[in-house]
């Protein structure tokens, strides 16, 4: 017999189980509470949008947009799909094709086209002047075939074929749509699609879920990741907002257990002062350039300051010897970060400032931060951020300045764990954010059944948590299973205590045991439930 496929986790994504999932949970709870305190609401986010917003946000030239997006074409008419296919597949050699066979690519081109110019016309492909224009183009460029198929020689035909199929790629099925490789452009798209800029005082917002990147999977590096992201939106950029923001990312951080993190702060000067940066910095790269690694030297023209972000030890000492943005930042953007300097000493958060802190997405100003854990590797970064004025604007909405961050869950949650086992009281610590079992039903005998039903629903409405056996198990196979799913009670019930109203109440700890009337049960493991909260 064929042995049966195993499907696996597609590369780069992974499943969270209990008991880490509880972990998870937690540690999105203790976010939500910590940015709650500090006035945020959240707000929930498509996991597609348009693959030009992201281009245009983030950056065409970037990394993630350019290498690492999930793109596919959302079109509306699959029957369309399956003929374009036809059309573009269409083959025939020219030493066996005559005119009949070219007739009949014309014959099946017109199908096409006729298909889609209805499709065009009820809108159910984009009715854009480029879809328009390619469709009566090629009308009137087939008619020309269909003319000339028998007075042109079988390899011009061919030529005009590979022509004709050229310009049906052309035509779009649909809006290039992509997964999120991040959330800081819906945010943006969100907050001018819904007219936000007219709420009172500054919008602040945060979210959590998955993203996605096609990036290269190892430890801390995922394909699908998670993010939990705050941002911050108004007429204001003062620095006290950057400020009050990174003190709201470090207490989360501090009360999720992320102990041991760096706090990096930088500023990339503006539009005023950056452009200038950049052309010095790609002037000098040009001198040192045999000095350098392949991507560094393509990135002197496409993005110089990229380059600052290598870690190729070989590159290290020619990068440190280059200018410094900190040197070349105008007054405004300059007295910007010392204010904010002055911000964080205020509220006693330390900094290291790192000049080379340029981060991978276009859209910062001035400020760009990142925090690291131990215990990650390379991987280490467990949150970044910054400021994006401008980005609104350049979205289509008015003048609005704008900053955020967003954490690594996966990589945050890792680090935490690895504190955790190097911890003494690992095992304690580990298992804290664990809905612990409080109860498991040890019934036996028929009679027990509907007793042992009842209360395991009075014992959860209670709000215990409770493990109700679905079949009848031997006494000791029941205690042993309660002891491996590590319940705290083992509840007997059997035909006995049915008949006496009355039930036993193992603590599996001491195996001390007590004998309690209903009422008194129910009593008990509610007060305890409240007590060991
Ligand atoms: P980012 O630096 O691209 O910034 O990502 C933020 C964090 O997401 C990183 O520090 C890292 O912890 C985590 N991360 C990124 N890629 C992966 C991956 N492949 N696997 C696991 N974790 C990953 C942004 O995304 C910006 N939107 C942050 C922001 C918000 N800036 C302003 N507002």
């Amino acid at each position: 017999m064929a042995e049966k496929k195993q499907f696996r986790a597609i590369k780069g994504t992974r499943d969270i189980l209990p008991p880490d999932s509880a972990l998870w949970n937690w540690f999105e709870r203790t976010a939500r509470d910590t940015f709650g305190s500090y006035n945020f609401g959240e707000i929930r986010l498509p996991v597609f949008e348009e693959t030009e917003l992201f281009a245009r946000s983030i950056g065409a030239d970037t990394d993630v947009v350019g290498k690492e997006m999930y793109t596919f074409e959302d079109y509306d008419a699959p029957e369309l799909v399956e003929l374009r296919a036809a059309v573009v597949t269409w083959h025939e050699s020219a030493a066996e094709g005559g005119t009949v066979v070219y007739a009949s690519f014309a014959g099946l081109l017109n199908r096409f086209l006729i298909a889609c110019r209805a499709a065009f016309d009820r809108g159910s492909i984009p009715r854009t002047p480029g879809n328009d224009s390619i469709l009566k183009n090629l009308l009137g460029e087939r008619e020309i075939f269909l003319t000339s198929i028998q007075s042109v020689r079988l390899v011009e035909n061919d030529r005009a074929v590979n022509h004709l199929k050229e310009r049906v790629r052309e035509i779009e099925f649909g809006d290039s749509l992509s997964l999120r490789p991040e959330a800081t452009a819906s945010v943006c798209r969100a907050y001018i699609e819904h007219g936000m800029h007219t709420r009172p005082g500054n919008v602040k917002l945060y979210y959590m879920g998955p993203m996605f990147r096609r990036e290269r999977p190892q430890k801390g590096r995922y394909r699908q990741f998670y993010q939990i992201g705050a941002e911050v939106l108004g007429q204001s950029d003062a620095p006290a907002i950057d400020a009050e923001l990174i003190e709201m990312l470090l207490n989360f951080f501090r009360r999720a257990g992320l102990t041991s993190t760096t706090l990096y702060v930088n500023s990339i000067g503006d539009k005023n002062c950056r452009p200038q940066y950049v052309e010095l910095l790609r002037e000098e790269l040009r001198k040192v350039k045999d000095k350098l690694g392949a991507d560094s030297q393509r990135r002197i023209e496409t993005n110089p300051l990229r380059v600052l972000d290598s870690k190729l030890p070989e590159e290290q000492p020619v990068i440190e010897k280059l200018p410094r943005i900190a040197d070349h930042l105008c007054a405004e953007c300059r007295d910007h970060f010392a204010k904010l300097k002055d911000e964080l000493n205020l509220r006693g958060i330390r900094y290291e400032e790192n000049w080379r802190l340029v981060r991978g997405l276009d859209y910062y100003t001035r400020t760009t931060f990142e925090v690291t854990a131990a215990g990650l590797g390379s991987q280490n970064a467990v949150c970044g951020g910054g400021r994006y004025d401008g980005l609104v604007e350049l979205l289509g909405g008015p003048p609005t300045k704008g900053i955020g961050f967003a954490i690594g869950s996966d990589r945050a949650i890792l680090s935490i764990q690895e504190s955790q086992a190097a911890a003494a009281d690992a095992p304690g610590a580990a298992k804290r954010h664990l809905p612990a079992l409080a109860v498991f039903i040890a019934w036996m005998g028929e009679r027990a059944y509907p007793a042992a039903v009842s209360i395991a629903r009075k014992l959860r409405e209670s709000g215990v948590s409770v493990e109700l056996p679905a079949e009848e198990m031997k006494f000791k196979k029941s205690l042993g299973l309660a002891d491996k799913l590590g319940a705290r009670y083992a509840l007997i019930i059997g035909e006995d205590e049915v008949a006496s109203h009355t039930y036993t109440l193992k603590r599996l700890a001491d195996a001390n045991q007590q004998k309690l009337s209903e009422g008194d049960l129910l009593e008990y493991l509610e007060s305890e439930r409240r007590g060991s909260r």
